[in-house]
């Protein structure tokens, strides 16, 4: 089928792409930079716009489904300008595509948006599922809800809508795993915190099977894409020395001083979401990699 991706230049869109171009499918994608458009023949580019609401409405032809996974980093400093890009590039985006899709003629059926386990709660205890119907409280958390209300508009078009609560992705190069690992690899990385908050990761060939498994099966509502087993912040920071051959010699870094340092960007490494995958498990997904272990061995190695 023919498969429109936003973010497809992305982390998780490159190589999501190239497994759907292997396994038969056609990708059109979206992109704001016109140095990033290919025009292969199962690979092409279209330019959008959040700036001045433009896109270019070929890149809907013959197009099936539809993969929503542009988003701002939340890496960078959250001045107040910069907080509005990251909630704007995630449902603004998404209303212009609805926007479209009310006007003209198309064959859409799935939208599948990524989304954010930082819409859980902050919490060392409680561990959350689909089911769970809380929210944090936090900037990420208020995001995450904007972006899923967006995603939710689209199933007023009689099309079937998947959020993607997507938990840390380590891959082997630019991901949260590489700036965990750097002090580590200097001998100058210590478990962050009480080191005992809960972070849900995910291997970036597994968000890639997600994706794949939610459009084979046709899976619509929430999907928590996570690992099975989280990590806490001391265990992983103590794989990742062993991973590397180094020890973790320095104590705790305290709480307050990560305050300091980042801002309200220190929830980021503070914050704690226990996540269970368990429509993935019900579902039947496969995980290439479920333990911690093995994915740091894997991308680090
Ligand atoms: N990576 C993770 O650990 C993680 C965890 C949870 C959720 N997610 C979510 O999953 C999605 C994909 O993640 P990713 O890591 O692959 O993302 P990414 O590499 O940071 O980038 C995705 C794409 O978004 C587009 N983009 C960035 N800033 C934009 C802006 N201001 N306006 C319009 N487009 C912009 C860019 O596409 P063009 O340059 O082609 O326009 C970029 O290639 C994101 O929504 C992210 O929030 C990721």
């Amino acid at each position: 089928m023919t498969i429109l991706i936003t973010g497809a230049t992305g982390l998780i869109g490159t190589q999501l792409s190239a497994e759907l171009i292997r396994q038969g499918h056609t990708i059109h994608y979206l992109t704001t930079n016109v140095d990033k458009l290919s025009h292969e023949p199962n690979y092409k580019g279209f330019l959008w716009s959040l700036i001045d609401s433009s896109i270019d409405d070929r890149c809907f032809e013959d197009v099936n489904a539809i993969i929503h996974l542009v988003g701002a980093t939340v890496a960078k400093s959250w001045t107040e300008q910069y907080k509005q890009t990251i909630l704007e590039s995630r449902v603004t985006s998404i209303r212009l595509i609805t926007d479209r899709l009310k006007i003209i003629p198309h064959s859409v059926n799935h939208f599948v948006s990524a989304s954010g386990v930082s819409i859980y709660p902050s919490s060392i205890d409680d561990r959350f599922n689909e089911s769970s119907d809380v929210q944090g409280t936090g900037f990420l958390a208020s995001v995450v809800v904007a972006w899923e209300v967006a995603a939710d508009q689209i199933a007023t078009l009689g099309i079937s809508v998947t959020k993607v609560r997507t938990g840390v992705v380590f891959s082997k190069k630019g991901s949260a795993l590489q700036k965990i690992a750097l002090p580590v690899k200097y001998y100058v990385g210590s478990p962050l915190g009480s080191g005992k908050q809960w972070l849900s990761w995910i291997h970036l060939d597994d968000i890639c099977g997600v994706y794949t498994h939610i459009l084979d099966n046709k899976i619509a509502g929430i999907v928590n894409a996570v690992a099975p087993k989280p990590v806490n912040n001391a265990q992983l920071t103590n794989i990742i020395g062993e991973a590397l051959g180094k020890a973790i010699i320095l104590p705790n870094v305290p709480r307050f001083v990560l305050k300091a340092l980042l801002g309200e960007r220190a929830s980021l490494v503070l914050d704690s979401q226990y996540v269970e995958p368990q429509k993935l498990e019900q579902t039947g997904y496969y995980f290439k990699y479920p333990e911690i272990q093995e994915a740091v061995n894997d991308l680090l190695s």
